[in-house]
């Protein structure tokens, strides 16, 4: 029958929990392979040293300029840091367009719009010629040998300029600011989003230590014993690692569970072979895997009257807002068929909004249950490094689809709880996005370089 032809093509999404805590043991493998020294090279999960030794304690002061670039939103952030018994952080920003030319245009091109957005932003808050230390969320894969450098190592999440990759970013950003030769600035810090969540989260629970984003792309951060950060001489205390574990399954690591839409999603990317693993579980991509499922329905006559059309064949038109929204409970059938109709897919039936909202949900469970899986090997290595049989720890989270799906976070923390049952975890949502984490970053390290002064 179409019904069961169609639970058999969904089925490939579906995954069961021996599936899950095999995709566990993976990544905690991975990790362990992207930590040590003689197999870093080989592994597809980077563990990044970030050069930050600790979480924030209230003394962090001062006023302090941050960028925030790579998530949905540019932003500029003027942030007022106040310490001690009475702290408090301020913030001021502003958000910019990134435009299609600056992304995929060339370096100087796209670091040229940021530094002229810098100074619209300085003189929006009548700071012109200000010179405030500056700390750079940037959120893509970076190797750092020090806190003020950032080699990308790749652009992800569709960005492409020309002439970044393997360069600094702060150097890249110097140089422009140099090339408008109107202000100057100390470029103090080069922050993942993960790192600056878990920053911002942590300024309001210390037991946060790990940091997770899951919208345009996803990664996680967490607080990794120094003596296991093979990459940093010395084995004192402990240091951030940006995981880049969206890269996870570029060896193959998930092939046995992943589908023929996912390739056909892998394919058309700007970056084929790479972030396999984000490729399953971030809104850039999740629509797009709704789309070739629906397209395969189409193309078996088991929807939309086995008519396809110019609009289903378009990439992108599922943007992951809409993937939320057609998922809300509070949502009538009838309403899901007029954003289909919206969408231009126009001769839909009601079995036809049915079928569609059950892929959504289905291609976002799996999501979040990846997404899951994955934390629970964070969180159970950070347990084992303290020799814990119990652990009790705050996660810091942002990103859009995790604040704006309306399943997502409770089935990824019922899953973590199910794969992770030693672990206590906490999660805390980032109202104030990176920015904050990364101004209180730079708050610490200007006061460190003071005392050595
Ligand atoms: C924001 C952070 O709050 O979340 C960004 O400040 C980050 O730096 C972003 O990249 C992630 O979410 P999205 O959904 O915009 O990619
Ligand atoms: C991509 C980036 C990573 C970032 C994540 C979330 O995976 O490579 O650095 O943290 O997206 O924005």
């Amino acid at each position: 029958t179409q019904h069961a032809e169609r639970q058999r093509i969904l089925d490939a999404l579906r995954l069961s929990r021996e599936q899950l805590l095999e995709v566990k043991r993976r990544m905690g493998e991975e990790i362990n392979r992207g930590l040590a020294k003689e197999s870093h090279d080989q592994a597809t999960v980077k563990m990044l040293p970030t050069y930050v030794r600790s979480t924030p304690d209230g003394t962090e002061h001062g006023d302090f300029l941050a960028l925030d670039l790579g998530g949905t939103n540019f932003r500029v952030l003027l942030v007022r840091v106040r310490g001690g018994k009475r702290r408090s952080v301020e913030m001021h920003n502003k958000i910019y367009a990134i435009p299609q030319e600056a992304m995929q245009g060339t370096g100087e091109e796209l670091f040229d719009h940021i530094v002229h957005c810098i100074a619209d932003f300085l003189e929006y808050m009548g700071m012109k010629g200000a010179s405030l230390p500056l700390g750079f969320t940037f959120s893509f894969p970076c190797h750092q040998n020090k806190l003020d450098q950032g080699i990308l190592l790749k652009w992800t999440k569709g960005f492409k300029a020309t002439g970044c990759e393997g360069e600094d970013v702060v150097s890249l950003l110097k140089d422009a600011i140099h090339r408008r030769e109107e202000f100057d600035l100390d470029v103090v810090a080069v922050v993942n989003d993960t790192v600056g969540t878990m920053m911002t989260c942590g300024y309001e629970d210390p037991l946060c230590e790990v940091g997770l984003i899951v919208g345009t792309g996803t990664n996680a951060c967490y607080m990794e014993e120094m003596q296991n950060v093979e990459l940093v001489e010395g084995d004192e205390g402990r240091m951030c690692v940006n995981m880049e574990w969206g890269a996870f399954g570029d060896h193959g690591e998930l092939d046995d569970f992943s589908t023929e839409f996912d390739r056909a999603v892998d394919d058309c990317a700007t970056n084929p072979g790479k972030q396999r693993y984000e490729k399953m579980i971030s809104g850039m991509y999740l629509g797009e895997i709704v789309r070739n499922v629906l397209l395969e329905f189409t193309a078996k006559g088991l929807l939309f009257r086995g008519k396809l059309s110019e609009r289903l064949k378009t990439r992108g038109i599922f943007e992951t807002k809409f993937l939320s929204q057609i998922e809300s409970d509070r949502l009538a059938l009838r309403q899901v068929r007029s954003i289909l109709q919206h969408l231009g897919l126009t001769s839909s039936t009601c079995d036809d909004s049915i079928l569609v909202k059950e892929v959504c949900s289905v291609v976002a469970r799996r999501a979040a249950q990846l997404c899951g899986a994955g934390l629970a090997a964070v969180v159970d290595k950070i347990r084992q490094n303290r020799n814990l049989s119990k652990l009790k720890i705050t996660v810091g989270v942002d990103g859009t689809l995790y604040k704006l799906h309306p399943h997502f976070s409770s089935i990824m923390h019922e899953t973590v709880r199910d794969l992770a049952p030693q672990c206590e975890v906490t999660f805390l949502q980032s109202e104030d996005g990176s920015g904050k984490g990364a101004a209180l970053i730079t708050a610490v390290a200007c006061h460190l370089l003071c005392l050595i002064a």
